[in-house]
């Protein structure tokens, strides 16, 4: 993989990043459900955790597999990657070491895989800034919270002091510079909400203003995601999610309504990213031609500060 070239090629894997600067907003969830519907829709998907603390997806992806050895259906896996940490104390021979090992994940997967799912931490670090560059979507989970539409700009109740680009907007535009400029690149940004409360209520009325609001001035798309639901996460310790056919296998024949809407949420989520999925009679690459091309005039028209 060469970051520095300057070259419009596509390689055939379409990177989605799943990020965020807040911990506990849905990144690992939302990754590991985006994962599993793209193997589901038969595509051809590699994974990479980069959180090396938490280690989420990796260890959602061992239980999977491990459970895939015993189920009586067959269990769909993508190539998972977990990244090491640099132990040294030097900060600039551990950030090598890192370069080094995620350069070398992204190019044993980058012309053989259809998509790369990359789970992200919580925190700043130069890998992260490096994974976001690469991203071709990147969805950011985002909780009915002030408290996370703070992470993308600053939320006060002064106006005068509201409205600064905070830390992680600041970084994901970065991440759009650089990508125009080494290969001509766009980031499809989208907000996804998450943990969404089954009542609508005022708060979340004010939170969707805001963020609409926001959405025009950083240039990012919004979906609906997923509700709070325990589905999403009850069935981590065995690997599964609710698109797995857990009716057969855990759930004695039936679905809750809940888990149906699950199911439902899921492959809505992953319609409003509009990926370059399968198409009949369309190449993978045609698709993805037809996706940047489709997103560069989106943005251009939408939201010419992003572009
Ligand atoms: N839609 C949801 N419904 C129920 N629980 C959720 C949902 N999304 C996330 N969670 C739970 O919230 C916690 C944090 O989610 P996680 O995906 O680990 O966040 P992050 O990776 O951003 O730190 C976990 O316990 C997870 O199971
Ligand atoms: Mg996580």
């Amino acid at each position: 993989m060469d970051f520095e070239t300057d070259s419009t090629d596509l390689r055939s894997a379409h990177v989605i990043v799943v990020g965020n600067e807040k911990g506990g907003a849905g990144k690992s969830t939302l990754s590991i459900h985006i994962a599993v519907a793209l193997l589901k829709s038969g595509h051809k998907v590699a994974c990479i955790d980069l959180d090396t603390r938490q280690q989420t997806m990796t260890r959602f992806f061992e239980n999977r597999a491990s459970w895939s050895k015993h189920a009586s259906w067959p269990i769909e896996l993508p190539r998972h990657c977990a990244m090491g940490r640099g132990e040294s104390h030097d900060v600039r021979a551990n950030e090598a070491q890192e370069f080094a090992a995620f350069a070398q994940a992204i190019s044993d997967v980058e012309h053989d895989y259809e998509f790369v799912v990359i789970d992200t931490p919580a925190s700043d670090s130069y890998l992260m800034r490096l994974a976001h560059s690469l991203a071709d979507t990147l969805v950011s989970p985002l909780n009915d919270s002030y408290i996370d539409v703070d992470v993308f700009s600053r939320v006060h109740h002064d106006r005068d002091r509201r409205g600064g680009v905070a830390h992680y907007a600041d970084l994901v535009l970065q991440a759009r510079r650089k990508r125009r400029i080494v290969d001509s690149g766009v980031i499809d940004w989208v907000m996804v909400r998450n943990r969404i409360a089954s009542l609508s209520n005022n708060n979340a009325k004010q939170i969707a203003v805001s963020i609409g609001r926001l959405s025009r001035e950083l240039g990012f798309r919004v979906a609906d995601g997923f509700h709070d639901r325990v589905i999403f996460r009850e069935l981590f310790p065995i690997g599964l999610t609710a698109l797995d056919p857990i009716e057969e296998g855990v759930n004695n024949g039936g679905l809750t309504n809940s888990q149906i809407s699950a199911r439902r949420e899921i492959e809505e989520l992953v319609k409003a990213l509009a990926l370059p999925t399968r198409a009949p009679g369309v190449e993978h690459m045609e698709q993805r031609r037809l996706w940047r091309d489709r997103v560069l005039g989106y943005y251009r028209e939408q939201a010419p500060m992003a572009h």
